[in-house]
């Protein structure tokens, strides 16, 4: 080899290591900038991240909770207008005796029945996130 190609050889092995630190240094800011979400969703607590990101998502991963705290509970927390309260399974049980169940009480729950609106103002709840949220609120 003669000393021109050694320089270059040479050359090269410095470029190929700033290389690998500038891409080590990319890695980090990457981290550094990602690493927020990281904090925010724990194992076993709960993580609004996730949530954000399936609700932006479509909705799919929507709890109960969710649907009541969003839709419902503006009516049927304190009663307003006589909606059967969440919790007062007594209530919920006379309504859901009259219309053949708990079925019965989810059709007039998607149809709307005097003061509650159709669905309960979630529209694009499907029949069964609905039940789920009603399940929720009754006890039944
Ligand atoms: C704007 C207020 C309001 C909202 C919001 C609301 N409700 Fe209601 N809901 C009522 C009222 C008032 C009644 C009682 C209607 C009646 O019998 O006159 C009622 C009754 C019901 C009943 C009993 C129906 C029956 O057959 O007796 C169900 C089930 C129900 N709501 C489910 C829900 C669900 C699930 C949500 C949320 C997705 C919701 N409601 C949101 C006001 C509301």
């Amino acid at each position: 080899m003669n000393l021109i190609k050694k320089m270059l050889a040479a050359h090269a092995a410095v470029l190929a290591l700033w290389a690998v630190s500038a891409q080590a240094a990319t890695d980090d800011a990457v981290a550094e900038r990602i690493k927020p979400v990281g904090e925010v969703c724990v194992m076993g607590q709960e993580c609004k991240g996730v949530g954000a990101v399936a609700a932006a998502a479509g909705g799919g991963a929507r709890t109960p909770d969710d649907i009541i705290a969003k839709h419902c509970g503006a009516c049927h927390t304190a009663g307003v207008l006589g909606a059967p309260k969440i919790g007062d399974t007594a209530a919920w049980k006379e309504r859901a005796d009259h219309q053949g169940g708990l079925d019965g009480i989810l059709a007039k729950a998607i149809s709307g029945i005097n003061s509650m609106p159709p669905k309960g103002t979630c529209a694009d709840c499907t029949d069964d996130e609905l039940k789920e949220a009603i399940k929720k609120m009754s006890g039944l």
